[in-house]
């Protein structure tokens, strides 16, 4: 008789954005008439800048003749794009090569499949709260041991607590942990990390033989200079550190899918086994690569037309976050992030806990946001709002809450 992966069981709950549709769809149901504003999953509202939407006609076209059709992609992905990412980096002052970036579908899977390559029995640090993907893939894995109700965490993780003390960068864990995960800018407190602290982080993956998992899909909000927008900024960084990034949230790829991965040729575990060659093999066995189509509009995310009309849209999210951070700190509300992220962070009035104000606040005024403890213990009494929504509905919300 077959069995089933029982570590699935582990899971705690459903997925949180799925429980956070189906809440709102029950709500909506009960009140067709409600106008609800979304302001909780960080999906983009905006429609691809003029230059992508040109690019993926293009591509269309090529694939309607025989000597322009595209089959399978390459492996890693297309020269041309991985070259222009290359160089993007090189512009960074960071040295990253064409051959050591994996285009994907996305960061989300990359973050969520990245662990195969890893040992089964590898200790795991992550922040908490965290973007669920890090913790559910590794617990479907089999690295979390129980989950602890009382808690709220699995036995063999080690959680970083990332707090209002530490301004949500996590203080090294006592016990040493095998992979580590961060995020910066961070989902879900839109906090950004300076590159002097990153700089430790790498110094102290390096010392005990770490690897860390650097998820840089919200580097296209920062505006501080003290910010590193890859980990390849810090020295060190290529023997111990990967980094995901996304299509999504800088040109709003949410639908159309695209990411990559930087796997440093450096990259080697105690035994001497390179982390390329592995994610490579993953890659090529487990993956047929990004559309042609897609990722020829990547490309063009990296032309000067398209930086610029890019540019454009995440200033009209950056303004987005301005007008709820404000908004907010009018109304008296405590709140974080929102300068170089996408996301605005704020405590819950009155100590109600994460999913009271997520009700409250969907039953009174219905608006959607994400309860912080969504992400973890440490996300109790704070609330996450997103700046992906458009304009008009980021004002009329905030105007909703400082009425409320
Ligand atoms: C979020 O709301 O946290 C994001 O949508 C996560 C993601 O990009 O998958």
């Amino acid at each position: 008789m077959f069995k089933a992966n029982k570590n699935y069981l582990n899971l705690q709950g459903s997925y949180l954005f799925s429980t956070i549709a189906k809440k709102v769809a029950a709500y909506q149901e009960a009140h067709p008439d409600a106008d609800i504003i979304r302001l909780g999953i960080g999906d983009v509202t905006q429609p691809l800048v003029p230059e992508i939407i040109k690019t993926l006609h293009e591509g269309v076209d090529e694939m309607a003749h025989k000597e322009t059709f595209h089959g399978y992609s390459p492996d890693l992905g297309y020269e041309f794009l991985r070259s222009a990412i290359a160089e993007e980096y090189r512009q960074r002052g960071c040295q990253v090569s064409d051959n050591e970036i994996f285009v994907s579908d996305g960061a989300k899977s990359d973050s969520g499949n990245i662990q195969e390559i890893f040992s089964e029995d590898s200790r795991v640090a992550v922040c908490d709260p965290v973007y669920p993907v890090y913790v559910d893939s590794n617990v479907m894995a089999g690295r979390s041991g129980a989950y602890d109700q009382a808690a709220g965490r699995y036995k063999n993780f080690i959680y970083m607590p990332c707090t209002e003390a530490n301004n949500f960068t996590p203080e090294f864990p006592k016990e040493n942990p095998d992979i580590i995960y961060l995020c910066y800018p961070n989902n879900p407190t839109g906090m950004a990390i300076t590159k002097e602290r990153l700089q430790d982080w790498v110094d102290y993956a390096n010392k005990i033989g770490a690897v860390i998992i650097y998820d840089a899909a919200y580097e296209a909000y920062i505006t501080e200079d003290s910010c590193p927008h890859s980990i390849y900024e810090c020295e060190g960084a290529r023997t111990c550190a990967i980094e995901i990034r996304s299509f999504s949230k800088n040109a709003g790829f949410t639908g159309v899918r695209l990411g990559f991965t930087v796997v440093p040729e450096e990259l080697k575990d105690a035994d001497g086994v390179c982390m390329h060659d592995l994610w490579a093999r993953r890659h090529g066995t487990k993956f047929n690569g990004a559309p042609y189509i897609v990722q020829k509009a990547g490309a063009a995310v990296y032309t000067p037309e398209g930086k610029q009309q890019i540019r454009e849209q995440v200033g009209y999210y950056q303004k987005n976050a301005s007008a709820i951070y404000n908004g907010l700190k009018d109304a008296g509300y405590t709140v974080y992030g929102g300068v170089n992220a996408p996301y605005i962070w704020l405590k819950t009035p009155d100590n109600l806990t994460s999913w009271e104000f997520f009700d409250r606040l969907l039953h009174e005024v219905n608006i959607v946001g994400t309860p912080g403890s969504g992400f973890g213990p440490s996300g109790e009494h704070f609330f996450r709002l997103t700046a992906f929504g458009s304009y008009e509905n980021t004002v009329r919300a905030i105007d909703r809450i400082k009425n409320w």
